[in-house]
C-alpha cells in the first residue's frame, strides 16, 4: 500500500474517532459540557486536583491552578495549536519524547475551556492584585532583566534577546511570557517554585521582592512589544511637588555631598572619586525627567554611573523625590 494514503487515512480515521467521541456543541457558557470534554481529553495526561509533585512522576504541566495561570487569549491560542512547544526537549526530557505537538481542539471548545477556568481550578494561594503590571516602569524591566541573568534563570529558560533566542531549554520557554502568564500567578510562584513543582529541577532564586517584582516586570515585557509602561513622574505626587519641602530635603540629604550652592564641595566630596555633580552648572529644566527621576530614585549605579550617588527612593518616598526634584529645576539654571 502507497505509505502516504495510508498515513492520510490513518489520520481521516483519527479525525473521525475524535468527533465522534467528542461531545456534540459546545457552547462557551456550558460548563457541564467543558467539564465533560475535559474529563475526555484532558486528564488521561494532565491532573487537575491534586498536591504538587515531582515532573518526574507526571505526564504533563498540572493544571490544577490553572484557573490563576494563564492568560485567556494565550490559553485559546495554545489549545488551538497556534502556539510553539513550551519545552523543547519535552517535558519529560528524561523519557526523550521531544517537543511534541499538543493536542488540539476546536475554537469553540477552547473558548468553553477558557471559561471553565475563568470560574475553576482557583488557587487560593494567588492573590488576585498581589502584582499590579500597570506599574511595571522602564527601568524596572530593565533592571529585571539584568537580576534573570543574575540569578541563573537563564540557565534554564529562554527568552529571545536581539531577535535571537538565548538560554538553556531545561524548562519553560519564557520568550513570551507576557502573553502567557497571569501576573498574580506568577507572583506567588516566584515567591516558592517549590510550591507549585517541587523536586522537577526547580530553583529558588535569593532575591529580595523588589527584585523578584522587577524579574516580573522584566517577564511581562516578552513577547509585549506594545506593552504600556508606567512613568512614576506622572503620578500625583509629581503634581503637587512643592519646591520649598525640596529645599529642605536638599539641606537634609544632598549638601553633603553636592554642596550648600550645588558647587559640589560637601563636606563628603573632597575624598571621593568622580567627584558629586555640580549642580549650579546644571540646567535641570533642560535634563530629561526620566534621566533625572532615575537617577535621583535608583541612583549613580543603576545609571552607569557612580555607585556614590546613593538611591533616594526608599529613604526619601515618592513625594520626597518629587520634591528634590522641583527643587533643582527651581533652583539650578545653568551657568550664569
Ligand atoms: C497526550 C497528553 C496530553 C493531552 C491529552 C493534553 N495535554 Fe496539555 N500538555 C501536555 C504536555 C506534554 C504539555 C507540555 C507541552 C510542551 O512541551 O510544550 C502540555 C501543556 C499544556 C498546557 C500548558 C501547561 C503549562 O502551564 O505549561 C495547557 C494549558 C494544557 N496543556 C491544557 C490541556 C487541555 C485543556 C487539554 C485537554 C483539551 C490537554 N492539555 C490535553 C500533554 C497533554
Ligand atoms: C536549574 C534550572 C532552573 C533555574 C536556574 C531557574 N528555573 Fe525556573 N523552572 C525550572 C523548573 C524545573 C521549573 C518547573 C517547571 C518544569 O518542570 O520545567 C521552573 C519553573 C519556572 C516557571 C514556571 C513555568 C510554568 O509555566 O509553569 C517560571 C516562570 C520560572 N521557572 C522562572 C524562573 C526565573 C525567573 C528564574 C531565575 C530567578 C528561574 N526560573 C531559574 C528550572 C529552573
Ligand atoms: C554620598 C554623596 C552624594 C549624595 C549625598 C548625593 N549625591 Fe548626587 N551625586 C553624587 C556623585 C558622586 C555624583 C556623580 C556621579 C558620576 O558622575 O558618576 C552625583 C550625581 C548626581 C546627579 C547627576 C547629575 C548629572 O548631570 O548626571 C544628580 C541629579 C544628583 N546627584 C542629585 C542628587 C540629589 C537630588 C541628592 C539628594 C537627594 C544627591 N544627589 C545626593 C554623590 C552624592
Amino acid at each position: 500500500m502507497n505509505l502516504r494514503k495510508g498515513i492520510v487515512i490513518g489520520g481521516a480515521l483519527l479525525t473521525l474517532v475524535g468527533l465522534m467521541s467528542t461531545p456534540k456543541l459546545l457552547f462557551g457558557s456550558d460548563q457541564p459540557r467543558a467539564k465533560e470534554l475535559i474529563q475526555q481529553a484532558c486528564v488521561q495526561c494532565h491532573r487537575l486536583e491534586g498536591q504538587p509533585d515531582s515532573r518526574f512522576n507526571l505526564r504533563a504541566p498540572d493544571l490544577i491552578w490553572a484557573g490563576s495561570k494563564y492568560k485567556r487569549t494565550w490559553l485559546i491560542g495554545w489549545l488551538t495549536g497556534k502556539e510553539a512547544p513550551l519545552y523543547q526537549k519535552g517535558y519529560r526530557w528524561d523519557l526523550s519524547e521531544g517537543a511534541v505537538k499538543h493536542p488540539v481542539v476546536t475554537e469553540t471548545e477552547a473558548n468553553a475551556i477558557a471559561d471553565y477556568f475563568d470560574k475553576n481550578n482557583k488557587d487560593p494561594r494567588v492573590k488576585v492584585g498581589a502584582y499590579d503590571v500597570t506599574k511595571v516602569t522602564k527601568f524596572e524591566a530593565t533592571f529585571g532583566g539584568m537580576a534573570f541573568k543574575a540569578h541563573a534563570c537563564l540557565g534554564c529558560h529562554t527568552i529571545e534577546e536581539n531577535g535571537k533566542l538565548i538560554g538553556g531549554q531545561q524548562s519553560a520557554a519564557l520568550e513570551k511570557s507576557g502573553q502567557r502568564y497571569n501576573m498574580d500567578w506568577l507572583f506567588r510562584f516566584g515567591q516558592n517554585p517549590q510550591d507549585f513543582t517541587p523536586h522537577s529541577g526547580e530553583f529558588l532564586a535569593d532575591a529580595t521582592e523588589p527584585q523578584l517584582r522587577a524579574v516580573l516586570g522584566f517577564l511581562a515585557v516578552q513577547g509585549a512589544p506594545d506593552f504600556k509602561f508606567y512613568e512614576p513622574w506622572t503620578a500625583p505626587e509629581f503634581g503637587k511637588a512643592s519646591v520649598g519641602r525640596g529645599k529642605v530635603i536638599y539641606k537634609e540629604y544632598c549638601m553633603q555631598c553636592h554642596g550648600a550652592a550645588g558647587k559640589g564641595d560637601g563636606p563628603a566630596a573632597a575624598t571621593i572619586e568622580p567627584k558629586p555633580a555640580i549642580h549650579a552648572n546644571i540646567n535641570f529644566s533642560e535634563v530629561p525627567t526620566e534621566y533625572l527621576y532615575n537617577m535621583v530614585n535608583h541612583g549613580g549605579a543603576a545609571m552607569g554611573k557612580s555607585a556614590n550617588m546613593p538611591y533616594w527612593g526608599l529613604t526619601l518616598g515618592q513625594q520626597g523625590v518629587a520634591d528634590v526634584m522641583a527643587y533643582l529645576k527651581a533652583n539650578f539654571k545653568g551657568p550664569k
